[in-house]
């Protein structure tokens, strides 16, 4: 059940990251979040002519859940990357893991839920696949239950 949860974010992500606005990294980057209900909402790394404001494809992902009201429904997140080639293709192999930026956003969607998530990191070419909990890629974190107490 969870494998194939992990397959389907991984393929719903791919297709987001096929709409990559990438033309500075030439890195293509897509997101899947899976909310508690079913609900796949997704993302893709949008890059800007000033670098410095581009942003990820998770941090799209959560923005859209969070505009639906569902930034504390998210269970799990597929993330999935690699180089645009000729053609628009994609490839790597190596798995996209979130960055430290999305890691501590993703914190604030797992604790509004009550819940820690599973992130399904794969390479483009879906030979390597990882799964982790949150918790274990960023470990003692800062969130909102961090202000209430
Ligand atoms: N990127 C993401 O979208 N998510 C990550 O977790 C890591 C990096 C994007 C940002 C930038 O557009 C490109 O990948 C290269 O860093």
């Amino acid at each position: 059940m969870a494998a194939v949860a992990g397959a389907v974010l991984i393929e719903a992500a791919l297709m987001a990251a096929a709409h990559a606005h990438a033309p500075y990294s030439r890195f293509a980057v897509g997101a899947a979040l899976l909310l508690e209900d079913g609900t796949i909402v997704t993302g893709t790394n949008i890059e800007n002519a000033s670098y410095g404001l581009s942003l990820c494809a998770e941090a799209v992902a959560l923005a859209t859940a969070n505009t639906a009201g569902r930034l504390a429904d998210v269970v799990a997140i597929g993330v999935v990357g690699g180089s645009i080639g000729p053609g628009g293709t994609i490839a790597g192999e190596a798995p996209v893991r979130p960055c430290g930026r999305c890691r501590q956003m993703l914190v604030e969607a797992a604790q509004m839920g009550g819940r820690d998530i599973m992130v399904h990191c794969a390479s483009a070419d879906g030979a390597a696949v990882e799964r982790h909990m949150l918790s274990a890629l960023l470990p003692h974190a800062f969130g909102p239950d961090d202000l209430l107490a």
